[in-house]
């Protein structure tokens, strides 16, 4: 005997496990499928219903979205990459140059591709940015979203720098110094900052000293700015941008005709 589907559905959503879950019922009410788009921690991003002038191509160039969409790429090509790259100071450089020189199938499609779509988000988050003042969208009631975004701007840009050093080449290694000592010499955090007397900081209690793992730059370094650059970072940028695209729904969209 065949078995009968919708019994067998019932049982698995008439139950209190799965309602606790599953917030709606099913039946194609309108009612259902707002309630299906607003408890969905992804779907709820988006709006239950979507004017015609909301899908018009308007104003922002959707530089954010660009941004977002590029920052996907970013993590996908970067998780590939970390297949081939050892934060070892002795291997980092040959491990690059062996992704460079098609050691590796495709590897130096993937490198360039995560290299030149690093240099794209700083470049479409400027714009993004730049859009975002010029149509006066950081005015009330978007002034929060706007705070959230200069904080991914910096999250940007510090992704950007720590990917650069990685590679360990002469680039990377004096990049690394410059950006340290700069660090060092900050207000507040850095031993040779002003206020440094005050706070107690010497070179092995700062700020430098926490990036750097030590008081020069040796092989925790590097693997300090790995670890930045793959999970801490991304981390943060991720989970900001979950709050920046919620705001955006919430604040109500500044170009909404
Ligand atoms: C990783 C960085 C960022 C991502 C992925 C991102 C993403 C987005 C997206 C998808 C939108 C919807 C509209 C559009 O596409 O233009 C948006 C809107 C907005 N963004 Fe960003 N953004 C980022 C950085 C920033 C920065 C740096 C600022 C400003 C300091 C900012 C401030 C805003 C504001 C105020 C809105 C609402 C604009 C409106 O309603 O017109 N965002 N963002």
């Amino acid at each position: 005997m065949l078995p009968n589907l919708k019994e067998i559905g019932d049982k698995i959503t008439q139950n209190d496990v799965w309602k606790s879950i599953f917030r709606h019922r099913y039946e194609d009410t309108s009612r259902n499928r707002m309630l299906q788009v607003l408890s969905n921690v992804w779907l709820h991003i988006h709006p239950t219903t979507v004017t015609k002038g909301n899908i018009n191509i308007s104003f922002t160039w959707c530089l954010g979205g660009l941004t977002f969409f590029v920052f996907l790429f970013e993590t996908l090509t970067g998780v590939l990459l970390m297949f081939y790259y050892t934060p070892d100071v002795n291997r980092a450089y040959a491990d690059m140059l062996d992704l460079s020189n098609n050691a590796i199938p495709l590897g130096r499609l993937l490198r360039n591709t995560h290299r030149w779509a690093g240099h794209a988000m700083v470049i479409t988050v400027c714009f993004h940015m730049l859009r975002v003042f010029l149509t006066g969208s950081y005015k009330a009631p978007r002034q929060f979203n706007w705070v959230v975004g200069v904080i991914l701007l910096v999250l940007t840009l510090l992704l950007s720098f720590t990917g650069y050093l990685l590679p360990w080449d002469q680039l990377g290694y004096w990049a690394i110094t410059v950006g340290t000592n700069m660090a060092g010499a900050t207000p507040f955090a850095g031993y040779q900052g002003p206020f440094a007397e005050l706070f107690g900081f010497t070179i092995d209690n700062d700020i430098r000293f926490g990036l750097l793992g030590g008081t020069s730059i040796q092989a925790p370094a590097l693997l300090r700015a790995y670890v930045w650059h793959c999970i801490g970072l991304p981390a943060m940028a991720g989970g900001l941008m979950m709050l920046h695209f919620w705001r955006i729904r919430k604040d109500g969209f500044s170009g909404q005709l």
